[in-house]
């Protein structure tokens, strides 16, 4: 079994501003397949790292719920944390068919060598996985799995051991170091924005167990390091384009009272990625911006919202936008 080690939040995550002396804790240095790989420019926010790494280290009792807008950080946020403490993660996508067994496991036939004929054996699902070994189970687009399923997740949230009827009645007690993380654009009470489809109003008593953190897109700085490092050879003029025209289409999105929008898409920190990626991948051509723009966001507009898109960035590139 690999060992738990303490890491500095300073080191482990290049946050020059804090202590050396705070740290969490995650597994000694291993190459578990589990452990998510870390992409080495991904740019941290300090109060997710502070909230995350708080219920990492002491969820006292409580799974965590990342709710936010899509494509603002909440999966890769996750992820990227736990490459970095080396804590091998469960990961897996809900949807309105999922059930429990798919998180506990089923028997299957499987060959013990090719060739040779299968025999019955139990395939543990992520959950008995993540429970015997310690691992992070993310759940991610929770709100799409229908409430009665993921409230046979209570008594494991609760700490109780999970007993696998289908396995002899096998019990896995939890192991100290698994948790449990979801994330979902709603908060679990449904979607009043309409937008995302497919969100289901979750059980209340199920959602009590979790402790709920926000992450919106990131300001403007935060943005603007994060083009800078996924795209630094691009003209440090476009960067700040890029960024101050997403946040732009965000207002347009959000509307005034942030329930009249004009535009039903918006330009996620995803969007934004790509669309420096691949300006820098078409450079060269001609109205490169447009061009990496029209695939990054505006194919999936209609023809109105794609002219305000590019009415907004017209504006904002002035004479950079040929
Ligand atoms: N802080 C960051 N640093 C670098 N890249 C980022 C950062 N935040 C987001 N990204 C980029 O945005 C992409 C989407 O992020 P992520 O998958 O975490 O979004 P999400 O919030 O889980 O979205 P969804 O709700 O659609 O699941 C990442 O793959 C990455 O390219
Ligand atoms: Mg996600």
């Amino acid at each position: 079994m690999t060992e738990v080690v303490k890491y500095s939040i300073r080191k482990a995550f290049g946050m020059q501003d804090v202590p050396e002396k705070v740290t969490t804790f995650g597994f000694a240095p291993s190459d578990d397949p589990y452990i998510p790989s870390k992409d080495e420019t991904y740019v941290f926010r300090k109060e997710f790292i502070r909230e995350v790494t708080a219920f990492l280290k002491n969820p006292f009792g409580d799974a965590l719920y990342v709710t936010g807008p899509t494509g603002s950080g909440k999966t890769s946020g996750i992820t990227e944390i736990a490459a970095r403490l080396f804590w091998p993660v469960q990961q897996i996508t809900a949807n309105g068919r999922m059930e429990l067994t798919d998180l506990i496991g089923h028997h299957a036939l499987v060959s013990p060598k090719p060739g040779e004929p299968p025999v019955m054996q139990f395939m543990y699902g992520p959950l008995a996985v993540a429970m015997k070994k310690g691992h992070i189970l993310l759940i991610n687009e929770v709100d799409l799995a229908d409430p009665a399923e993921l409230s046979g997740l209570n008594d494991v949230l609760e700490g109780r051991p999970l007993v696998i009827a289908q396995n002899g009645g096998e019990i896995i007690k939890p192991h100290p170091m698994f948790r449990v993380v979801v994330t979902g654009n709603s908060t679990g009470s449904g979607d009043a924005s309409g937008l995302y489809q497919g969100v289901m109003m979750q059980n209340i008593a199920a959602m009590d167990r979790y402790r709920f953190i926000e992450v919106g897109y990131p300001d403007e700085a935060t943005e603007l390091g994060i083009l800078g490092r996924v795209a630094p050879t691009l003209n440090e003029g476009i960067r700040k384009g890029m960024v101050k025209t997403a946040n732009e289409i965000r207002k347009l999105f959000v509307g005034e009272n942030g329930d009249d929008g004009q535009i039903g898409v918006t330009m996620s920190t995803r969007n934004l990625v790509r669309w420096a990626k691949l300006t820098l991948q078409f450079r060269g051509a001609p109205n490169t911006l447009k061009y990496a723009l029209d695939q990054s966001l505006l194919t999936r507009t209609s023809n109105e919202e794609g002219e305000a898109i590019l009415r907004i960035a017209k504006d904002v590139f002035g004479d950079l936008w040929r």
